[in-house]
């Protein structure tokens, strides 16, 4: 795997759980000052995650896959952003239960891109170069 995707998927690891850390004490509530600190590290991760796509399509990971981490990574910041306009009301807590399920959604499919990019050789070795 190359050394830009291991950086891209510790960057994934470390800044989703940072951010579902912080996303607990705003649930909770508390550390609502944070909340700056939990976008921009949940910015950082989709981020990486669209760039760690783009090498999995280099490397010809399932298109499926791609295509599913790809939504992923860009449906979090919209719906993290829009989150206090989404479905106001009764129905606000669907809203608040996506978000989280798309974050950790977004580290768990980081991880399977990952394994998946470990498993093939490079792309100049596949064709014998
Ligand atoms: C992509 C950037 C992200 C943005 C813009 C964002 C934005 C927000 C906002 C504005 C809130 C407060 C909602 C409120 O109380 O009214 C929130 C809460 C929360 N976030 Fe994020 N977030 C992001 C990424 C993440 C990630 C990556 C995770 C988890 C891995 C996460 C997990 C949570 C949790 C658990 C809460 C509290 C429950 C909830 O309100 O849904 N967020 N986020």
């Amino acid at each position: 795997m190359p050394i830009t995707a291991t950086v891209l998927r510790w960057t994934v690891r470390l800044t989703g759980l940072l951010s579902l850390l912080l996303g607990l004490g705003l649930w909770n509530g508390a550390w609502f000052n944070l909340l700056g600190l939990h976008q921009g590290l949940g910015l950082i991760m989709s981020a990486a995650l669209v760039w760690l796509v783009l090498l999995g399509f280099v490397r010809s990971v399932s298109l499926a896959l791609l295509g599913l981490a790809l939504l992923c990574s860009l449906a979090l910041p919209v719906v993290g952003t829009l989150q206090g306009l989404l479905l106001p009301g009764q129905n606000h807590w669907l809203i608040e239960v996506l978000h989280p399920v798309l974050g950790i959604g977004a580290i768990v499919l980081a991880e399977l891109i990952g394994s998946r990019m470990r498993a093939r050789p490079e792309p100049a070795a596949r064709r014998g170069v």
